[in-house]
């Protein structure tokens, strides 16, 4: 069963907070949601397995600590989980970015795919999959089957926001995804948005209404 991590992390609520504020801009919303990437990717990769390996130090030889397994990859759901992938990157920068674009249809709220673009071996890395919002969770569930259809097997979703819905969907469709979350708010209202939330996420990153 997949695993749900809420970072309740003092430093990612209190930027979470300023986020949901109707009256913070989108330079300060881009800024925070790239800082609370960061923290949450920290917790994310918390249990990546090290290695053992022989160096030199100026002082003598050695034997520490590396990171060992798989290598990374980072695919956000386009548009809002762009938001997420800078920070990502400051934590992991080798990580390679992959993009699946999808948007919700106003009147139906399912997600339309209009782009997939991953890297080639995406199989073979740790997937972490990005998107703010977790609303009814169909987003994140094609999103998911996408990478399933590709051989991904090892992915994780890191999500700000979710609503109980989107939680239990994808838990439901894919068992096998932990989801990390800065928050679980109330429920969905009629137009399918998150209660209390933050409002539309791709429009507050990009200024477009
Ligand atoms: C938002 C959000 C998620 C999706 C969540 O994207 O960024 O991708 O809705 O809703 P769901 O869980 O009900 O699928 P949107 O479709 O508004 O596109 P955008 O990121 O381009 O604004
Ligand atoms: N997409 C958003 O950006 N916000 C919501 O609350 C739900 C879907």
């Amino acid at each position: 069963m997949s695993q749900l991590h809420v970072i309740n992390h003092p430093m990612v609520q209190h930027k979470l907070t300023i986020m949901r504020n109707k009256e913070t801009g989108s330079k300060d919303f881009r800024e925070l949601l790239k800082e609370i990437a960061l923290l949450m990717g920290y917790e994310l990769t918390r249990d990546l397995p090290l290695e053992d390996i022989e160096i030199e130090t100026p002082i003598c030889k050695t034997v520490a600590k590396r990171i060992s397994g798989r290598k990374l990859a980072i695919v956000p759901i386009l548009r809002a989980g762009m938001g997420m992938v800078e920070g990502l990157l400051t934590l992991v920068p080798v990580a390679k970015v992959g993009h699946i674009g999808l948007y919700r249809d106003e009147e139906t709220h399912n997600p339309v795919v209009y782009f997939c673009k991953l890297p080639e071996d995406i199989n073979d890395r740790l997937v972490i999959v990005t998107d703010p919002m977790l609303a009814t969770g169909g987003s994140a569930c094609d999103a998911l089957s996408m990478l399933n259809e590709r051989g991904c097997n090892n992915i994780r979703l890191m999500c700000l926001v979710g609503a109980p819905e989107g939680i239990e969907r994808v838990r439901r469709e894919h068992p096998d995804v932990d989801i990390y979350l800065a928050a679980v708010d109330d429920h969905l209202n009629e137009a399918a948005y998150i209660v209390p939330g933050l409002g539309d996420a791709g429009d507050r990153i990009f200024g477009t209404k």
